[in-house]
């Protein structure tokens, strides 16, 4: 039983593929994926599913509470765990183009049990970002309809629980409805098809970075250098301030770069998989980096960082300025559309990964199911949508952005490990793309990733063991006994 569990699906590495010709394949005679996606749009798909409530509702809490002006290096430390781990995704998802992820990448190195545990991390990452990204979106829309004199009241548009110290006590409100409304619209763009999708996508990053562009182009005239002095504030305790405080805000904003990855799940659809995924996944990675470093630059340069402390620390530095109150609103604009773009792509990540375990046999068949018009895994999409709606209604953003940040980054130091144990167990494969300096890069990476993971989330860990119980309960329930692999051996 126990070297059943580790068995390993052997790597089929891949030919050149030709646009429109399906590599993977699908559930027999049916439908497949197409292959659609050039490397300029899977690069667009990464920026849009990065830049979101990171940068727009974290970042300043981290700032005030955390690291001060040095949030930029708290950017600069996380950007280079998720370049480590950028790097080992852009290898095996050259070699491996498959919707999977981190998935497939641990079956073919790990073994199954594990594989199965980084597919059921994925889960938190997906689906759970999806969620909490809607609470967020929710949180902007209702800020923007305030400005406009019609808010929606607290009762229907926050979540009707929360979770402290370990227990979930009611709000009184009834359901957070725009978070649930924003879920169900990008289903219903994912369930028509990639295509439509990476274009809605592109339509809105390119508002994204317009309005990115604009905030830091006027906001540098404004800059104040004495904002940046002292630049790592003295230490006031555990977290708060100094090199430490720097620290927890790294991990904090981790999360603002969460989805970089998500775009190897689209290396079904890509056209050229080989030479794209590296161009997809690395391109948005250093794009978003620079981004955020000098849009930190800006923020912490307008106003004092103990004055960003809000969950709109863009849209507040700028209420600072009379002159610049016309961007203040193309802010709150394009914060709305950049979180939808955000939970467009996870919520596009998310079935994909169903969809490759259930060709393994590890889910059942209708997740594998693809529609015959469109070529999306629709039923796994519906059901993804009807369940991160359901989280983003309830629960608060709090709980669901731990969640995903604690599964990202256990796939994160899997995918690095991984890379490391096929250099050595399958030395010959094509890697289109490979690590530099593997033996390095891929330890510093799983060792980043569990600094991150280890940082205090402590009152969250029970909820995690919950959510891998769960998971082997199924796994041990219906995958075991279905796995195709093994019923092949
Ligand atoms: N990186 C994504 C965000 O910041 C998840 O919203």
């Amino acid at each position: 039983m126990f070297k059943n569990l580790f068995i390993t699906k052997p790597v089929e590495p891949a030919g050149h593929v030709d646009a429109g010709e399906p590599f993977e394949g699908s559930l027999e005679g049916e439908a497949t994926l197409k292959r659609t996606l050039t490397g300029t749009q899977l690069m667009m798909l990464g920026v849009g599913a990065v830049i979101g409530a990171g940068i727009f509702v974290l970042t300043g809490q981290a700032a005030a509470e955390h690291a001060g002006p040095a949030i930029m290096l708290s950017f600069i430390l996380a950007g280079i765990a998720c370049a480590f781990a950028g790097l080992c995704y852009a290898e095996f998802s050259a070699m491996m183009p498959v919707s999977g992820s981190a998935y497939s990448y641990s079956y073919a190195t790990l073994g199954e049990f594990v594989a199965w545990f980084i597919g059921w991390c994925l889960v938190l990452e997906y689906l759970f970002a999806a969620s909490t990204v809607a609470v967020g979106w929710s949180g902007y829309l209702n800020s923007f309809l305030g400005t406009l004199g019609m808010p929606i009241p607290d009762l229907f548009a926050t979540a009707p629980l929360t979770f402290s110290e370990g227990e979930f006590t009611r709000t009184g409100a009834i359901l957070n409805l725009p978070a649930v409304f924003i879920v169900a619209l990008v289903t219903g763009i994912g369930y028509v098809g990639i295509t439509q999708s990476a274009m809605a996508n592109a339509i809105v990053v390119a508002i994204k970075i317009t309005v990115i562009l604009l905030f830091i182009g006027f906001g540098i005239a404004y800059i104040d250098p004495a904002n940046w002095v002292p630049f790592i504030p003295e230490n006031e305790g555990p977290g708060r301030f100094g090199m430490d405080g720097v620290m927890r805000a790294a991990a904090i904003v981790f999360f603002a770069y969460i989805g970089f990855d998500a775009v190897s799940t689209a290396a079904g659809e890509a056209k050229n998989p080989q030479r794209d995924m590296p161009i997809g996944i690395l391109g948005s990675l250093v794009i978003c980096t620079i981004i955020y470093i000098a849009m930190c630059a800006v923020l912490t340069g307008m106003l004092p960082y103990s004055q960003l402390g809000t969950p709109k620390p863009v849209a507040t530095a700028l209420e600072a300025y009379p002159s610049l109150l016309w961007l203040k609103t193309l802010v709150e604009i394009a914060a709305i559309a950049g979180l939808s773009s955000v939970i467009l792509v996870m919520l596009m990540a998310q079935p994909r990964i169903f969809y490759s375990m259930s060709r393994d046999g590890l889910l059942p068949k209708l997740f594998g199911k693809v529609h015959p018009k469109y070529h999306t895994p629709y039923i796994g999409t519906i059901i993804v949508g009807v369940i991160a709606a359901t989280l983003a209604g309830f629960l608060p953003i709090g709980l669901l952005g731990e969640m995903v940040s604690m599964g990202t980054l256990l796939a994160f130091a899997t995918v690095c490990a991984g890379v490391l144990i096929l250099r050595y167990t399958k030395p010959g494969l094509h890697r289109p793309f490979r690590v530099p300096l593997a033996i390095i890069v891929c330890p510093l990476g799983v060792l980043s990733c569990l600094y991150l993971f280890a940082q205090p989330f402590m009152e969250y860990w029970f909820l995690f063991l919950g959510w891998t119980a769960i998971g082997m309960l199924i796994y041990f329930g219906y995958g075991y006994r279905h796995s195709k692999l093994r019923q092949r051996r």
